[in-house]
């Protein structure tokens, strides 16, 4: 009896990485935010989610039809100008249910829905969104529509999309911070919405495992930039999406493989991702890496809602990393969620986002969190138009 005790003792303490907050952990000012609804939103948001993901699946993968893909904003356009399904994504609705799944991303999608007026119930809402922000955001100019599609984030379903590009910017940033504070050892890690690829609003490609590579991304940064050694290197993953904490817990006991792929860009991007995975696994042919044994198990992961929960104990983490994550938030989740990661960090220890909302910095300067490096960092450019992503690092008093 007494060893079962210790056991369910020992088994609790295991786990205990994650508390709720409770209104005397944050600002004065956000006391009044109903935590238990904030939490409850969440979790509407991450199912809503998961379904988006499998309308995305429905309408580009070519492992459960023949039928022609489909680009699910031009089939946005043509859902909003006539208010009915049009027929080629109605067939790839049908055949989604109607066929028995033969690959993992199907397997798992078809588990969401169990018939075609669902799925088609789940086409209309999906549709509606991207229409939003896809075409209905163009009858406005520069900042009017970048903050109109903002607004649209704070409220949209949780999405899990991941790329390689989303690294390059943490790793200039890291860069930045080796320059800015010589010296610099990163020991524990916590990345916060790790995500995973698995079905992209644009461009899914069956052949691309579902995969999370920031974490090992993270990881191989740390170490080619010498700002962490692998032996003593701790990185752990807090998600509120359960699919996306399974596959990272899961991944030590798979083959390892991660797919790194990019188009060329300028020198230093070519010279990323050239090297990328070489610090934590062997390169292989068709920009694959096999991961080493040690490297995928100094990654862990746990569900977390970063704005109603945080990591235990406290101040226990030198960088904090949460890229495409804060965007999701509006200006009362931002306190909360700086709150949280401001009493994750260890004093003096970072954090890494790429979020330019002035709340973000108003929060960090409430919370004693200042940025001290913010920047613009070139991705590959397209024929069509120039991209770029920001990278910002705050450091904690
Ligand atoms: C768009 S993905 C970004 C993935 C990756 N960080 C990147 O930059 O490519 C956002 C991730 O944040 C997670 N997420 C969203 N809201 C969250 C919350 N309140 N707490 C923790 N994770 C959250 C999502 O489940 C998802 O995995």
């Amino acid at each position: 009896m007494r060893r079962v005790a210790a056991l369910a003792l020992s088994l609790t303490c295991a786990a205990a990485q994650v508390r709720r907050v409770t209104p005397e952990d944050i600002p004065p000012e956000l006391r009044a935010l109903d935590l238990a609804a904030t939490h409850e939103t969440t979790q509407r948001r991450v199912a809503e989610g998961e379904r988006d993901h499998m309308i995305f699946h429905a309408l580009q993968s070519r492992r459960f039809t023949e039928l022609p893909r489909i680009e699910p904003a031009l089939s946005a356009r043509a859902f909003a100008e006539s208010n009915e399904i049009p027929r080629g994504a109605a067939a790839r609705l049908k055949a989604f249910i109607d066929t028995e799944p033969s690959d993992a991303r199907h397997r798992y999608f078809r588990t969401l829905v169990s018939s075609e007026e669902q799925i088609r119930g789940e086409y209309r809402r999906a549709m509606r969104f991207l229409h939003e922000k896809e075409w209905a955001s163009r009858s406005r100019q520069g900042s009017d529509r970048r903050d109109f599609i903002a607004g649209l984030y704070e409220s949209r379903g949780h999405s899990t999309d991941s790329s390689a590009a989303a690294n390059y910017a943490a790793h200039v940033a890291l860069a930045a911070l080796r320059e800015r504070v010589p010296g610099t050892k990163i020991r524990r890690v916590l990345i916060v919405g790790p995500g995973m690829e698995i079905a992209p609003r644009t461009g899914l490609d069956d052949e691309v495992p579902p995969q999370s590579l920031q974490p090992y991304l993270t990881a191989d940064s740390l170490i080619r930039l010498e700002l962490a050694q692998l032996d003593d290197l701790k990185i752990d993953c807090a998600d509120v999406n359960r699919r996306v904490v399974n596959h990272i817990r899961e991944f030590p006991r798979s083959d390892r493989r991660l797919l790194i792929k990019a188009a060329p860009g300028d020198t230093e991007w070519n010279a990323f991702f050239d090297g990328a995975g070489t610090a934590i696994g062997k390169r292989q042919s068709g920009n694959w890496v096999e991961l080493s044994k040690e490297a995928a198990t100094r990654v862990r992961a746990f569900e977390m809602n970063v704005l109603t929960e945080r990591a235990d104990p406290p101040a226990a983490y030198d960088l904090v990393v949460a890229t495409n994550v804060l965007l999701y938030f509006n200006q009362q989740e931002l306190g909360l969620t700086l709150a949280n990661i401001g009493a994750s960090l260890a004093p003096g220890g970072h954090l890494l986002h790429n979020d330019t909302r002035a709340a973000v910095e108003a929060w960090a300067r409430v919370l004693g969190l200042p940025i001290i490096d913010a920047r613009m960092v070139r991705l590959a450019s397209r024929p069509e138009r120039e991209l770029y992503d920001s990278a910002i690092l705050h450091a904690k008093q």
